[in-house]
Order: structure tokens, then C-alpha cells, then sequence
């Protein structure tokens, strides 16, 4: 039993997923990768692999190479990309005993080669050094993106075979579930669907409540608790979201939580690591005039005619970061901060507010403001109420340094709720949503009581029906709109396999699963096992020869280590066709009216959702129905079970494949699943004892040591990547954040030595492994440099400015050379002498 303990060191920590704020894309937030944030649930602490934000294409460049490669029945194969480096490719591969030729060898070989840049010293920036050849290469495709990740396109070529299958037909031996789904797909991408879509929002929004004018509107009617309730029940959050977590002092069992507006039903609202849905402003405000256009919209100025110091001073950054020309005028240079991510998130909502006014304007929402002045003081009422909750949101830098403390665990019960949050009747809030009576001493956590507070404050001093009109609308832009047009920066049929994902992400899963056959399935998983244990083996050899901790803290250490459990490919009831069937059962999919069918299941979401609170926690369904799907391409480690998640949609990729020689997979797959582990390590990780309680693993004396190496890693980050530009004589620093990103770069630390050690182990007991074709480097070397192509990354300067200021891992080519610089046996590896850039005499190590 967790003995009864004090609020201030009970806490949980983490999810990484806050509802509403899931931003770093639905694999981390619960199914909310799902409608609904199934991920909130999820309380769970999840750290993603911090991969996400990371990884390059290189399958692209593969795919590219793979028709150059001739391979001929004698095993000679000739390549005429002249982008590789000379000869390195051509020989005879039969010749070498010890040469790995098979299809993937070759093809692993080939990819390396290309990114790689010879040019460049390994010594002084091994991430230029193994991605400067791909880089150019991206450089050079026209039409460009901002970004180039390699993680999301792992994701975005599962998606794309997900299509594929949902549009094939059902055949007659598939479950009758996949044939909904495949419906419910075919919906979400008919075209020309806007009549019906139209009446089906509209009959939606009615069924919550009428627009109402000051003619029509009945205060004895009104209730706030109900209308919120009602809304809650559909999947939307507008003043708060109500989820339900695994709960920290006791991990078999769940607790509620209050936390911040969740603004969005499907998509995460900034979906992916690097939000795609700024970068789309910030593509519109390159433009001279939209930026004037915009800043009058803000300063409420009139049409009238800027001169260049009237430009949006923000973004005369980007103009000279991208154009780095001294000459250039800039006025007012900007260094990008959390004020500047928060107007472009502004930005971003009070565009798709104005959709949602105009949408109602178009289903007759406002007939009855029939003078147009009484309608146009209506909207301005509403958007102003909609405005300031939405600055009250915290930045997305503090979100995420407070979910990775303690700070979000404010544990109330419903009658201190009550007593500090009047504004709603929470007894008859709780009944409404979790279907029963909650007794007054239930525990609820309250993430963000201060901002609870300053809503209750805005309700306080907001006419009602202002009020009432607000949640309705809050409701059309935050949940309907995205219903009708994916968010910016997302195809549609990237976005419709999101809704598939969200609503029938079991079912999904099953038609993914029938891609492979039961042996292949068994190939990956007996692979991906050996890996872990292998690296966990050296976890526990590295934490066994830690100087710092004492001996206490050490046992504990080791037995967190010990304990980690790991989740593999896929649980067997995505296999169970009574268990999909059942999954589907209770929803009528309407060929035509996708929205309709998405209201449903976001019902049916919810009610699952919220009966979940009176059941004991099952892991299998919290890891794989709630966090993770198999066709997820990422990994994740869960403080609340110590264990760690390695999905089949990360393991089947050419770039995580295992049928190559062990250090290459060590390299791409190792580091990420030693990563994961080491979270269980990180300044969080060290909370949560080997069970998943938070106790902290870390007796008082070793604690403060312990932190000494946190101080020691984020001053490094942040001092060894500063860029600073010189414009006109003012100088702008753009720097890593090493708070923000030092649990990523502590997992990472760790990671790389983890790997190192693995592989040296590795070819003691086994021998050498074999040599790939046209590679003049050792095992180590090709295994460094696999990893660190891993994170390959072609960024504009505005995506890196959005990446510092919101992402909780470095960017990506700071990234690789943080953690190859703290390598021990860096220099060694790569000849390097001491006192180089990368083989830095003074070098951070944590465990
Ligand atoms: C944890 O919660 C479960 C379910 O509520 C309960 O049976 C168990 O006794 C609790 N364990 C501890 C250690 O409190
Ligand atoms: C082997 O390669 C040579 C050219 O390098 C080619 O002429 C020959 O046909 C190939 N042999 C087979 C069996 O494909
Ligand atoms: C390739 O290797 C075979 C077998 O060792 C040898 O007979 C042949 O001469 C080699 N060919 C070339 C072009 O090196
Ligand atoms: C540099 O900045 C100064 C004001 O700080 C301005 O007067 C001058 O025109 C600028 N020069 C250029 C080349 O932009
Ligand atoms: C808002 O009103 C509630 C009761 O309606 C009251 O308990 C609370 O103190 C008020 N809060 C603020 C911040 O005005
Ligand atoms: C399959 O799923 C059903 C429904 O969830 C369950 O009752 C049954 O026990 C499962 N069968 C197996 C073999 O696990
Ligand atoms: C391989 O690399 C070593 C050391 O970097 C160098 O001395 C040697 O010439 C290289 N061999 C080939 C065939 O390029």
C-alpha cells in the first residue's frame, strides 16, 4: 500500500500528454491520438521518444537509391548516382567472407553513403558530418519544406499503407468491423459532402443549445454546469477539460483530474512535434502584406498605409535569418520567446474562430440578431470571452516544464472543488459525465488551479448569455470545424486516417496486423526482445558502475532497472475478432455523414473514457488501447509501469531494420529503446520508484549529487549551442533551452554510452559481426553514424526558432552532437584529440 502521503510529495508526474495540449502529435496523447485524448488518461507519464522531432527521411533517399542499385544474379552491383561518393560502392561483394550482401546490407550501405559528408569533421560536428550529404541533396528539391523529419515520415508511410488498406475492399473472410471502418474512411474523405455536413453540425450544436439572442433568451433556463457537462460527454473541453489518469500514489487505480481547455476533438491542436499548423502562419506572414494586414487586425488600426517600421517586428528575424544579409534593414530585431509562440498560436486560433462565426452565419445560427450591428456586437462580445481564455493557456515552454514536475499534482477533493470553484455544481458535474454519484471526499487533481481560478473569474463577470453563446461557439471552432477541412499543413487523407486512428483505433490496428504473418510478427518480436534485454543488461552495468549514488540509492536504481518491463509489437487481442468486432459494435456508420458519425463515436468515446474511472488499471489496455496503437511509429517509456513501449509501426521500417548486422540496428532501434529506458533515470524519472509509485529512488545526499550532473548537462546545452547573428549591429542569440530540453538530453546521454557498451559486449561473445559493402569505417563508427543519421533533419530557421522555444528535445544536429560530445569513448572512436569540439576535455555523464 502507498502509505497515506502528504499532497506535496504524492504527486504524479507527468503525463506527457496534457488533454488540450497534446501537442506532440497523437501517438503521445492517449487515443487521443484518439478523438479524445485518450491520452489524457493516460496519465501516464509517457515520454516519447524523443525521437519525434527528429529523424530525417532517409527513406526517401533510399527509396530514390533503390532503382540505381543493380543487383545481378552474380552479387555485383553498379551505382550510378553521382552523388555517392566515388567507387565506394563498386566492388565485388563476394569476394569478402566477412561482407554482408543481402538486400538490406546493401541497401543500408547505400543509404549511409549518401547523407553522409566527408568532407566535414567528424571531430568538430559529427551532425553535419553524417547528414551534410542528405542535407544538400534536400537542399536541392524544389518546393521545400520547413522541416524534414524522419520520424513523422516513419508515421506518414505506415498512414499511407493504412490508406491503402481502407481502400481496398473488404473481403469476404474480414471481420464485418472493418467494413464500418472502411465506411466510416470512406466518409471522412467523400468530397462535396458540405450540405450534408452543414445540417449535420448544425443539428449537433442545436441538440447542446440554441444561439441565443437577447430577445430569446430565458435566464431561469440556463444552467452552466449542464451545458458544460453536455459538452464534456461530446468530447469537447472549452473553460476545462475532465479526464481520468492512472494515479501516481497508487497505480492500480485511477484518479480524476481537472486540466486546462482541451481545443481540439481530433487532431492535437499543434499535431506534430514541430507544429506544422504555425509554420503555415508563418508562411502566410512572409508575405509583406498579409503582415500588415494581420497587424492592424491586432493593433485594431484602420487601412491605412505602413511604412517599413511598421513591420511586424517579430518577423524581421526570419527575414534576415533566411536571407542573412547584413545590409539588411531590420528594424526591431526579435529574439523569437514564448510571447512570440504565443501570438502565432494566437494567430492560428482567431483564424479558425472566424471560420467558425462564419459557419454559423451560414447555418442561420444568428437569424435572429436581425439588425446587423446587434450581430456584429454579439461576435465581438464572444471573441472577446473566447480571447481571454485563450490567453490564459500556458506557453507550451511552461506546460511542459510544469508536467514534468510535481507542481501539476493539486490534489482537492469534490468539496474543496466546490468550495473553491463555485462556478459549477461538480457533484451534479460528475454525475452528468460519470454516469453515478461521486462521494464529497473523492480525490481530484486540479492541474492548473491559479488558471481554474481566472476562468471561474471571466464566468464570474461574463453575462450569461454571452457566456452561453461562447461555449457553443467554443464548440463549432474547437470540435466541428475540423470536421470540415483537416487543420493547415495536414492532407486530407493524413487527417482521415487521424479520425480512423481516434474512433476505431483497435479495429485499425487488426486490418494493419493482418499486413504480416504470424512468423514475421514472432521474427520482430523475438528481435525487438533481444535488443532490450540487451540493452537493459547494459543499463544495469552502467548504473552498477556509477561512483555517485550510495549504496542505498544504488539498490533501488538497480531494481527499477531490473524490474523494466518491456511492451513488444503487439498484444494478442488485436488479433481477437470477438474483441474487434466488439470494438465497432455499437456504431452506425452513415456512408454520407461523417460528421454525424463522429459525433457518435465521441460520445461513445467519452462514455468509455469516463467508465474506465470505476474500474482497476489493466496495463495492457492503458499501454496499447489508450497510449499506443501497433501501427504507432514511435516508442514510449511509462513511468507509471516502468516499462517501456515498442510498437511494430517503429520496428518494420528499413531504417530500424533488424535483419543487418547488430551495430547498425543498435545505432537507429537501440538508441531509441536505451533512450526510452533511460527515462526511468531522467530528473523526473528518478521519482518513481520500480513499481511506478512516486517514491523517490534517490536517498538525500545522492539527490543533491544527482542534481549537480542535471546543472552540469543543461548549462552544457545551453552555452555550447548559441548561434548568434549580427544584424546591422544588433546582435540576436538563439540558444538551446537546457531546462526545457534536459530530460530528453539526459536519456540521450545515457543512450549512446548504453549502445557503446552493448556493442562492444556484443562482438566479445559473438565475434566480429560482418562488414558492409563500400564502408571504410569500424563497427563503432558506422554504429555513431547510423544514429546520428537517425536525426537528420533539414530545418529553416523559423522551424528552428519554433523548435527551441516549444520542443522539449533540442533541435536535431544540436541534439546529436550534445550527446556525442559527453560519449566517454568519442574521441577514441573517431580519432579525436582532446580539447576538440566534440571531444571536449570536460564532459557531462549522469550515470
Ligand atoms: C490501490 O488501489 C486499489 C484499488 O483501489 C486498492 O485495492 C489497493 O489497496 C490500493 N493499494 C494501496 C497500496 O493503497
Ligand atoms: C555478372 O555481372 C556481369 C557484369 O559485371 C554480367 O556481365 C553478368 O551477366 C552477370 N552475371 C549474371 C549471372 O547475372
Ligand atoms: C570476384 O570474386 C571472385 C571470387 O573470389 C573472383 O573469382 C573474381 O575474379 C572477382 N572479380 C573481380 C572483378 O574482382
Ligand atoms: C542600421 O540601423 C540604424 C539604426 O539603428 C539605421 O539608422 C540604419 O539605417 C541601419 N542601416 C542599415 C544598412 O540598415
Ligand atoms: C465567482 O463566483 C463564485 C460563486 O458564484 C464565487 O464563489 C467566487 O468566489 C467568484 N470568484 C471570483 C474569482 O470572482
Ligand atoms: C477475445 O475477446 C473476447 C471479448 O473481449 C473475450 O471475451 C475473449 O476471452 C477473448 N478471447 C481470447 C482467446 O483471448
Ligand atoms: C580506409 O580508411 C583508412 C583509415 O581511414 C585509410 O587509411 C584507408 O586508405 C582506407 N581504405 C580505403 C580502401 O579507402
Amino acid at each position: 500500500m502507498t502509505p497515506n502521503k502528504s499532497v506535496e510529495n504524492a504527486d504524479s508526474e507527468i503525463e506527457t500528454a496534457i488533454p488540450g495540449t497534446c501537442d506532440s502529435g497523437w501517438t503521445a496523447c492517449w487515443k487521443q491520438r484518439t478523438l479524445p485524448e485518450k491520452l489524457l488518461l493516460s496519465a501516464i507519464s509517457i515520454i516519447f521518444i524523443g525521437f519525434f522531432v527528429a529523424m530525417i527521411v532517409l527513406v526517401e533517399i533510399y527509396l530514390r537509391l533503390e532503382d540505381r542499385l543493380l543487383t545481378a544474379g552474380n552479387k555485383s552491383f553498379v551505382v550510378t548516382d553521382d552523388v555517392i561518393p566515388a567507387g565506394s560502392l563498386i566492388g565485388n561483394l563476394t569476394r569478402e567472407p566477412s561482407m554482408c550482401v543481402t538486400l538490406e546490407c546493401v541497401e543500408a550501405s547505400a543509404r549511409i553513403l549518401t547523407a553522409l559528408d566527408t568532407k566535414a569533421d567528424p571531430c568538430d560536428d559529427m551532425a553535419q558530418f553524417a547528414c551534410g550529404g542528405w542535407l544538400e541533396r534536400q537542399a536541392r528539391t524544389p518546393g521545400g519544406k520547413d522541416v524534414v523529419l524522419v520520424l513523422e515520415n516513419l508515421q506518414a508511410s505506415v498512414d499511407h499503407q493504412l490508406k491503402l488498406m481502407l481502400e481496398s475492399p473488404t473481403k469476404p473472410d474480414e471481420i464485418k468491423a472493418n467494413d464500418k471502418v472502411r465506411g466510416y474512411f470512406a466518409s471522412c474523405m467523400a468530397d462535396r459532402q458540405d450540405q450534408v455536413r452543414h445540417a449535420s453540425v448544425k443539428k449537433a450544436v442545436d441538440e447542446l443549445g440554441i444561439i441565443a439572442a437577447p430577445s430569446e433568451w430565458d435566464p431561469a433556463q440556463w444552467d452552466l454546469t449542464e451545458l458544460i457537462g453536455k459538452i464534456l460527454n461530446v468530447n469537447g473541453a472549452p473553460l476545462f477539460d475532465l479526464v481520468v489518469q492512472v494515479d501516481d500514489r497508487n497505480t492500480s487505480r485511477y484518479v480524476l483530474s481537472v486540466t486546462l481547455p482541451r481545443q481540439s476533438g481530433i487532431v492535437p491542436q499543434f499535431h506534430s512535434p514541430v507544429p506544422r499548423d504555425l509554420l503555415h502562419h508563418l508562411d502566410i506572414l512572409r508575405d509583406k502584406k498579409e503582415r500588415h494586414r494581420v497587424k492592424r487586425q491586432f493593433l485594431g488600426m484602420g487601412d491605412v498605409q505602413l511604412d517599413n517600421h511598421d513591420e511586424f517586428p517579430d518577423f524581421a528575424i526570419f527575414e534576415s535569418l533566411n536571407h542573412p544579409d547584413p545590409s539588411l534593414e531590420l528594424h526591431n530585431p526579435f529574439l523569437p520567446d514564448a510571447n512570440f509562440l504565443q501570438s502565432i498560436q494566437q494567430l492560428s486560433r482567431d483564424a479558425r474562430a472566424s471560420a467558425a462565426f462564419r459557419l454559423m452565419q451560414d447555418l442561420g445560427a444568428f437569424n435572429s440578431f436581425s439588425v446587423a450591428s446587434d450581430y456584429r456586437k454579439e461576435e465581438s462580445d464572444i471573441r472577446r470571452v473566447i480571447s481571454s481564455v485563450d490567453q490564459l493557456l500556458p506557453s507550451d515552454r511552461d506546460r511542459k516544464l510544469k508536467q514534468q514536475s510535481s507542481k501539476i499534482l493539486n490534489y482537492y477533493t469534490v468539496d474543496l472543488l466546490q468550495q473553491n470553484f463555485g462556478f459549477i455544481n461538480w457533484p451534479v458535474l460528475l454525475r452528468k459525465t460519470l454516469g453515478k454519484n461521486v462521494p464529497m471526499d473523492t480525490t481530484v487533481v486540479v492541474h492548473y488551479p491559479d488558471i481554474l481560478h481566472q476562468i471561474q473569474a471571466i464566468v464570474n463577470v461574463t453575462d450569461p448569455r454571452i457566456m452561453h453563446n461562447t461555449l457553443l461557439m467554443l464548440v463549432v471552432r474547437d470540435l466541428a470545424l475540423e470536421l470540415f477541412k483537416a487543420p493547415p499543413g495536414m492532407d486530407k487523407w493524413s487527417f482521415c486516417i487521424q479520425a480512423v486512428k481516434g474512433g476505431f483505433g483497435e479495429v485499425l490496428s487488426g486490418i494493419y496486423l493482418q499486413y504480416f504473418t504470424p512468423a514475421q510478427l514472432e521474427n520482430y518480436r523475438v528481435k525487438a526482445e533481444e535488443m532490450f534485454v540487451a540493452l537493459k543488461e547494459s543499463v544495469i552495468e552502467m548504473i552498477q558502475q556509477s561512483s555517485w549514488p550510495d549504496s542505498i540509492t544504488k539498490v533501488k536504481a538497480l531494481s527499477k532497472a531490473r524490474n523494466l518491463k518491456p511492451n513488444l509489437v503487439a498484444p494478442s487481442i488485436f488479433s481477437n475478432q470477438t474483441f474487434l468486432e466488439s470494438m465497432a459494435a455499437q456504431v452506425n456508420i452513415d456512408g454520407l455523414d461523417f460528421v454525424a458519425s463522429t459525433w457518435q463515436m465521441y460520445r461513445l468515446f467519452r462514455r468509455d473514457f469516463f467508465d474506465i474511472y470505476s474500474k482497476p488499471v489493466d496495463e495492457t489496455t492503458v499501454t496499447w488501447q489508450m497510449l499506443a496503437y501497433p501501427m504507432i511509429a514511435n516508442a514510449f517509456y511509462l513511468q507509471h509501469f516502468n516499462s517501456m513501449v515498442l510498437p511494430l509501426g517503429l520496428l518494420h521500417d528499413p531504417l530500424f531494420s533488424l535483419d543487418t548486422p547488430n551495430y547498425l540496428g543498435l545505432g537507429t532501434l537501440g538508441f531509441i529503446v536505451a533512450h526510452e529506458i533511460m527515462h526511468g533515470f531522467d530528473n523526473s524519472g528518478v521519482e518513481f520508484d520500480e513499481d511506478g509509485v512516486r517514491r523517490n529512488l534517490l536517498s538525500p545526499s545522492s539527490q543533491q549529487l544527482f542534481q549537480q550532473k542535471m546543472k552540469c548537462v543543461s548549462n552544457q546545452f545551453s552555452n555550447a549551442f548559441r548561434t548568434e547573428y549580427s544584424i546591422n549591429g544588433t546582435s540576436i542569440v538563439l540558444k538551446v533551452d537546457g531546462e526545457l530540453t534536459l530530460n530528453e538530453n539526459v536519456a540521450d546521454l545515457g543512450a549512446i554510452k548504453a549502445i557503446v557498451a552493448t556493442q562492444t559486449r556484443m562482438a566479445r561473445e559473438r565475434g566480429p559481426a560482418p562488414n558492409l559493402p563500400g564502408l571504410n569505417y569500424t563497427h563503432e563508427q558506422i554504429m555513431l553514424i547510423n544514429a546520428a543519421q537517425a536525426y537528420c533533419a533539414l530545418i529553416t530557421p523559423q522551424a528552428y526558432a519554433l523548435i527551441l522555444g516549444m520542443d522539449e528535445h533540442a533541435p536535431p544536429h544540436d541534439r546529436v552532437n550534445g550527446f556525442m560530445m559527453n560519449l566517454p569513448d568519442y574521441g577514441r572512436i573517431f580519432n579525436c584529440p582532446a580539447g576538440t569540439r566534440l571531444n571536449p576535455k570536460s564532459k557531462c555523464s549522469v550515470w
